[in-house]
């Protein structure tokens, strides 16, 4: 490839290649001459043209072919605003998804052309480094305000102290008119907070904190009102006078709205059928014999005309309105390069490092759910109330045990309901939690944002404390009013310690079945097929001998079987029940360690135990890493 260099700040840095002659920062910006937020900044000058010729995507399913991008070619230019228009299921987004280097050939996907920019093709460059894509969906953190969401993204994406950041981001939220809101929790559906307008704009926030060149933007005005869709479309048009390249696809612009665009692309059923200045578009269309009414908005008017009632089928008048539209389109070279080609550099394959480590990115993220957790605390509420319920029925049921030869039975009870609640309650709180923050993981992960084993990472310390209090919590109710053994004070840490791991082990399984089903619901119903095999396998509810041979092999590695032995063994060694120790013929002799079936020390048990909870976590880990490389591709 060629050897490529981007005009840029005169401070050398790790990444950047400094030629002469680049064009000095303007004033505005030369306080942050040392920051890397200068690096890609439009006001050093670097302009960049996207261009996309020939684009076609295409599902192939046995014999049958659909097209959905039929060989279209267009370009966007540096400091325009390009909106994509043109009805439901025309292939903007395909098309946005495709210019943005998201989507790829892949089994029965298959998808032609070249998209490049400078005249670079972005497969051969690192293209996440110089854009950024907001996508359709807002995927934010509802717990945290807009400063510490772009606080946040600026302190993993780029280098620099507290207060590089803190001023980047200060400049951002004024920017896009949220100082006001800045302290305001993000809120969701269930939680009220930012209006729709404004969550946008937080979006749009996070995606320039690196300085985008070219910015993506998939229908950033569906479901606002026309007075906030003006005000995100006005502070797109702000960053496009910046000098960047603004890509967006809208839908029902208002007649206002419509007259701010620089460059109109109209799309239908997969081709293009309009492509030039947006004030221009009426014209051509009353040229081709389709006048838009004086006071019709022309957005709708277009939307109308491209409109189809069933893709799979279209009428005759249909097909002939669509035939004639593209053979036109096609007819004429549709006016493409604004900026001279002389004035667009080539751009070097940056590769983009992350500025964070995955030990700062790692602190960063438990900084996060720390705050999230404060101010969501249901998921933190709900194990305290399930354990102290437990705790309180287990007392009712169970109160004072005794030493008789029948107390045996009831601690074996007690003991392997502790087991089987560790495990259920474990893993639904982790079906739970898991996937509901998935999107917005695999939103970041794709950013870039921090790598796969820092979130893991904290994501299992930050459940930690709440775990080990609520375990503590439990321990403490049922132990002694139940009259579990009490022969010395280890005693009731060992039962502790074993009843913790259990839960550890129950929540490691609801991660690994959050990582492959994705959705709560989902989760939650599959979460019973992993645990229910474990348990049953185990060996306490079935003789060895009956389990069928296949599934033997399950009891070995069953971390319920380790957690009720340490549990069983704790309790009966030093107890003192008198069946325990009785040598005459007048008294039945008891060993309920042996008769449960339990071969392992104490300390096996536990050893055992703890290399099963790792094992667990390694396999969750390597299967939320899978689901982020995928969705990365
Ligand atoms: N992977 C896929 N498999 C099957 N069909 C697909 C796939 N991707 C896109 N399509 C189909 O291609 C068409 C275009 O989809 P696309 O999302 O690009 O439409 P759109 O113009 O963005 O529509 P909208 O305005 O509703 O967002 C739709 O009919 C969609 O169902
Ligand atoms: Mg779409």
């Amino acid at each position: 490839m060629a050897k490529v260099s981007v005009c840029m700040d005169e401070k050398d840095d790790s990444q950047i290649e400094i030629e002469s002659g680049c064009s000095k920062l303007d004033n505005n910006f030369s306080h942050e001459k040392d920051s890397e937020i200068n690096r890609r900044q439009p006001d050093n000058k670097i302009k960049v043209q996207l261009k996309w010729e020939n684009v076609s995507y295409a599902i192939e399913k046995r014999d049958e072919i659909s097209a959905i991008l039929k060989g279209v070619s267009g370009v966007a230019n540096p400091g325009e605003l390009l909106a994509i228009m043109g009805s439901s299921g025309a292939g903007k987004t395909t098309l946005l998804n495709i210019l943005a280097g998201r989507l790829k050939s892949i089994g029965e996907i298959k998808i032609n052309g070249t998209v490049s920019i400078n005249g670079t093709n972005i497969k051969d460059i690192n293209f996440g480094y110089y854009s950024a894509y907001v996508t359709q969906e807002d995927i934010l953190l509802p717990t945290l305000t807009p400063r510490e969401s772009l606080l946040f993204s600026s302190k993993l994406r780029l280098p620099g102290s507290h207060e590089d950041h803190a001023k980047r981001v200060e400049k951002i939220l004024e920017d896009l008119r949220l100082t006001r809101v800045a302290e305001n929790v993000i809120g969701s559906v269930t939680s009220k907070g930012l209006s729709g307008g404004e969550r946008k704009r937080v979006c749009i926030g996070i995606e320039l904190i690196t300085e985008p060149l070219i910015l993506i933007l998939d229908e950033p005005t569906s479901g606002l009102d026309s007075y906030t869709a003006e005000i995100v479309v006005d502070l797109l048009l702000e960053q496009a006078k910046k000098g960047r390249t603004i890509i967006t696809t809208i839908h029902q612009p208002s007649s206002g709205v419509f007259k701010k665009f620089d460059r109109l692309v109209l799309m239908s059923e997969g081709n293009i059928v309009y492509q030039g200045q947006a004030s221009e578009s009426r014209k051509y269309f009353a040229g081709l014999g389709y006048k838009c009414p004086k006071l019709m908005n022309p957005a709708d008017y277009f939307m109308r005309l491209l409109h189809v009632v069933d893709r799979r089928n279209l009428s005759k008048e249909e097909r002939e309105k669509l035939k004639i539209l593209v053979e036109e389109y096609s007819s004429k070279e549709p006016e493409k390069q604004v900026v001279g080609s002389k004035e667009l550099e080539h751009l070097a394959n940056k590769t983009f490092t992350r500025p964070s480590t995955v030990l700062e990115q790692f602190w960063l993220l438990l900084k996060r759910a720390n705050i999230n957790s404060r101010r969501n605390p249901i998921f933190g509420r709900v194990k305290y109330l399930q354990v102290i319920v437990l705790a309180a029925l287990l007392d009712l049921t169970y109160n004072n045990l005794g030493t008789s030869y029948s107390s045996i039975q009831d601690r074996n009870g007690v003991l392997f309901l502790l087991t089987m609640t560790a495990a259920n309650f474990g893993n639904q709180n982790a079906c739970l939690s898991f996937p509901s923050e998935l999107p917005l993981f695999l939103k970041e992960s794709k950013q870039g944002l921090y790598s796969t084993i820092s979130y893991y990472m904290a994501k299992t310390i930050a459940e930690l404390p709440n775990l080990i209090i609520a375990i503590f919590l439990e321990s403490i109710i049922l132990y002694w009013a139940i009259g579990l053994n009490n022969y010395d004070a280890s005693k009731f840490f060992i039962f502790y310690a074993a009843l913790l791991i259990l839960n550890i082990c129950g929540t490691g399984i609801g991660y690994i079945v959050g990582a492959l089903f994705h959705t709560e619901t989902a989760a939650m119903a599959a979460g019973p097929l992993f645990v229910i095999p474990v348990l049953l396998f185990a060996g306490q509810f079935v003789n060895v001998e009956r389990i069928p041979i296949a599934f033997r092999w399950v009891q070995y590695i069953s971390p319920f079987k380790y957690g009720f032995e340490a549990m069983s063994i704790n309790e009966y060694t030093d107890l003192n029940l008198p069946c325990q120790s009785c040598d005459s013929s007048d008294c039945t002799k008891c060993d309920p360690v042996n008769d449960l079936g339990f071969h392992e020390t104490l300390a096996e048990s536990f050893y055992y135990n703890i290399i099963i909870v790792i094992v667990i976590r390694v396999i969750a880990y390597l299967l939320l890493w899978n689901t982020a490389s995928r969705a990365k591709r």
